[in-house]
């Protein structure tokens, strides 16, 4: 799987993958989107048009992943610090999930993606809530991509959630502290049936993890883009993926070229 290759000017469905091209594509990247409000700003508009001009974008890149055969796609759409921001923003971010999730069931559907929500959901207004596990149990069959959605997410958040789960099966004696492992850690965690991400990508040109999946990105790949997050579209994933396709990982070993001649 993880050698994997599609080819990138290839615009054809997933279905058909486009071997000559030979880029290596991620199995699963995952998006900071950042910069709607500053998108909103800069064309006097109010930062709820930013957020609504990011969920036309989501759907762009949505596509985009299923053609070029992506296992996973995790967007981080609300963190665990966001409910932080003034009432009226957060409510409206929660009512275009619900949007966002009554109007892509069909194209989730039609495009075989499973969609997954990560996250302290039970922070979540019932309404949001409900639209995402409805669409949850709808796609639960869909096999060709994950689509998860980080809400009420922090990754800080998730390792404790991992730590107290496993402090407790090693106060019920079902595992010893010896037995506690970065396996054990992972396998805890809210993505632990899904693989790491190979690449993250972070829009509008800032330089942070903001608390974006701490443990899951221990090796993975980073590619900033200097757009701000409704103006990335199908072009901006494929430069992207582009550009993941040169990178060598090592994962802390040498590549090929480095070992020595026997
Ligand atoms: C960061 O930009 C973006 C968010 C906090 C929200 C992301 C939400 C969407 C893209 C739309 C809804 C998504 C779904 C899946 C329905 P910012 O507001 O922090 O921008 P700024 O840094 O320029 O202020």
């Amino acid at each position: 799987m993880a050698n994997k290759t599609r080819g990138m000017s290839d615009t054809s469905p997933a279905t058909s993958t486009a071997e000559p091209f030979g880029l290596r594509v991620p199995r699963h990247v995952a998006i900071i989107m950042d910069g709607n409000g500053r998108w909103a700003q800069r064309q006097g508009l109010a930062r709820s048009a930013g957020h609504k001009a990011g969920a036309r974008a989501v759907r762009k890149v949505v596509t985009r992943a299923r053609e070029r055969g992506l296992d996973c796609l995790t967007l981080y759409a609300f963190s665990a610090q966001n409910w932080g921001r003034p009432h009226e923003e957060v409510e409206q971010l929660m009512a275009l999930l619900v949007e966002f999730c009554e109007q892509e069931h069909d194209l989730l559907m039609d495009k075989n993606i499973r969609f997954r929500v990560i996250g302290e959901r039970s922070r979540l207004p019932s309404d949001a809530r409900m639209a995402a596990e409805l669409l949850e149990d709808a796609t639960r069959n869909n096999s060709a991509m994950q689509l998860i959605i980080a809400l009420s997410y922090g990754g800080r958040e998730e390792i404790a959630f991992a730590a107290r789960a496993i402090a407790a099966e090693v106060a019920a004696g079902r595992m010893t502290p010896e037995e506690v492992t970065a396996e054990t850690i992972s396998a805890h965690l809210w993505t632990h049936d899904v693989p790491d991400p190979d690449l993250v990508i972070r829009t509008s040109g800032e330089l942070r993890v903001s608390n974006f999946l701490l443990w899951q990105i221990a090796y993975a790949e980073f590619y900033i883009d200097p757009c701000c997050w409704p103006d990335f579209d199908e072009a901006s994933f494929d430069r992207a993926l582009q550009d993941y396709g040169l990178r060598d990982r090592r994962f802390g070993g040498l590549s090929a070229s480095d070992e020595e001649p026997r």
